[in-house]
C-alpha cells in the first residue's frame, strides 16, 4: 500500500485505522476537529511518516494540502449523528452529501482513484425485512444520515463506472470500543455517572443490533482495501453478533459495579425518530475475504469500560 490519506482520522474509528495503517505505510489525517480530538493521533504527531491537516473535506485547499502522492484514501470523516440529521437535515446534506462529493471532485482531478467509504449498515437498510441482511438488499433508509450515506454510495457506484475509481462501501455495524464518546454503552455509562442507582433506556429496550469492536472493524477495512478492484462494492462489516439493549444495560451495569440499578425502559419501541430497532448484517462477503472476528462483543463492552473509567473515572 502507497501513502494513504485519512479523512476523519483524528475520530474514534479513524484514529484507529491510522494506527493499524502507519506500521505499513505512510499515512496523512485531513480533520477539522469537529467532533474529532488530537489527543486520539497525539503519539504520531512526532513519526516522519505521519502527517496532520487540520482542515475540510470541503475546501478544495485543504485537500490539496493532504494528497500529495496519495494513492488511496479511507474517507472516515462525517456528521456522524443520527439524531442530529433528523433535527437537521440540511446540514446533515451539507456535510454528508455535499462534503464527501467535493471530496470525491477534488481526488478525482487530482487522479486518486481508491477509496474506501465508512458507509453504515445500520441505517442505509432501513426496517429490513430480510435478516441477516445481505448487501444485495434494497438501501431504504428511515433517517437522513442513513439516506445521506446511500446517496454518496450511490455516486462512488457512478464514479467506478464514469472514471475508472476503484471503491469500496464499508456498510459498518455498531461500532464499539476506547475513544468513543458516542452509542449505547457510552450513554448508559454517563447517566450510571451520574446516578448510580438508576439506568434509563431509551425505548423498550427490545431493540437488537448488529455491533463490532473497533480493532477488529479496522483490520476488515486494511483488509478490504488490500483486494479493491475497478468498480463500487458495497460490503456489511460487522461481527456477525448481536445483542439486545436491555441486554447491553446489565453487562454495562455488572462492569460497572453499579449491580443494584433499577433499569428503566422509557418504552416506545424505537429509542429516538430514525432508530433502526432491528439490524443483523450479514457478513458472508466480508468473511470470503479471509475475516474473521477476534473480539466477542461482551469481551468489547468489557475493554471499552475499562478505557471509560480510565479516562473518565469510575461510576461511585
Ligand atoms: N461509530 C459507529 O458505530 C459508526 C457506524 C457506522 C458508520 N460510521 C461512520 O464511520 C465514520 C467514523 O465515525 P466515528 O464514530 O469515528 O465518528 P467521529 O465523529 O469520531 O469521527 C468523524 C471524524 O470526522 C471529522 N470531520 C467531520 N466533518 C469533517 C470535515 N468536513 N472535514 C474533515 N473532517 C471532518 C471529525 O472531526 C471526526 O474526527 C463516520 O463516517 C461515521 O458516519 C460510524
Amino acid at each position: 500500500m502507497g501513502r494513504v490519506l485519512v479523512t476523519g482520522g483524528a475520530g474514534f474509528i479513524g484514529s484507529h485505522l491510522v494506527d493499524a495503517l502507519i506500521k505499513q505505510t505512510e499515512v496523512a489525517v485531513l480533520d477539522n476537529l469537529s467532533t474529532g480530538h488530537k489527543e486520539n493521533i497525539a503519539h504520531h504527531m512526532d513519526n516522519p511518516s505521519f502527517e496532520f491537516v487540520e482542515g475540510s473535506i470541503s475546501s478544495e485547499r485543504d485537500v490539496e494540502r493532504a494528497i500529495p502522492d496519495v494513492d488511496s484514501v479511507f474517507h472516515m470523516a462525517a456528521q456522524p449523528d443520527v439524531r442530529f440529521s433528523v433535527s437537521d437535515p440540511l446540514t446533515d446534506f451539507e456535510m454528508n452529501v455535499v462534503g464527501s462529493m467535493r471530496l470525491l471532485e477534488y481526488l478525482r482531478k487530482a487522479d486518486v482513484t481508491k477509496i474506501v467509504f465508512a458507509s453504515s449498515g445500520g441505517t442505509v437498510y432501513g426496517d429490513s425485512e430480510v435478516s441477516p441482511t445481505p448487501e444485495e438488499t434494497r438501501l431504504s433508509p428511515i433517517s437522513n444520515y442513513g439516506a445521506a450515506k446511500s446517496a454518496f454510495e450511490m455516486y462512488l457506484s457512478s464514479y467506478a463506472e464514469l472514471y475508472g475509481m476503484s471503491a469500496v462501501s464499508m456498510r459498518l455495524g455498531n461500532i464499539i470500543g476506547p475513544r468513543s464518546t458516542a452509542g449505547v454503552v457510552y450513554d448508559f455509562y454517563q447517566k450510571l455517572k451520574r446516578d448510580p442507582t438508576r439506568l434509563e433506556v431509551l425505548g423498550n429496550g427490545e431493540q437488537t443490533k448488529a455491533y463490532m469492536y473497533v480493532t477488529d472493524a479496522v483490520r476488515a477495512a486494511v483488509l478490504l482495501a488490500d483486494r479493491m478492484e475497478i468498480g463500487h462494492l458495497p460490503v456489511n462489516v460487522s461481527s456477525g453478533e448481536r445483542l439486545r439493549v436491555s441486554r447491553i444495560a446489565e453487562i454495562v451495569c455488572d462492569g460497572l459495579g453499579a449491580r443494584n440499578a433499577r433499569i428503566e425502559f422509557t418504552g416506545s419501541e424505537r429509542g429516538w425518530k430514525g432508530d433502526v430497532v432491528e439490524t443483523d448484517l450479514d457478513v458472508t462477503l466480508l468473511r470470503s475475504f479471509g475475516w474473521t472476528p477476534s473480539i466477542s462483543i461482551e469481551h468489547g463492552i468489557a475493554l471499552y469500560l475499562d478505557w471509560l473509567v480510565e479516562s473518565f473515572g469510575p461510576v461511585d
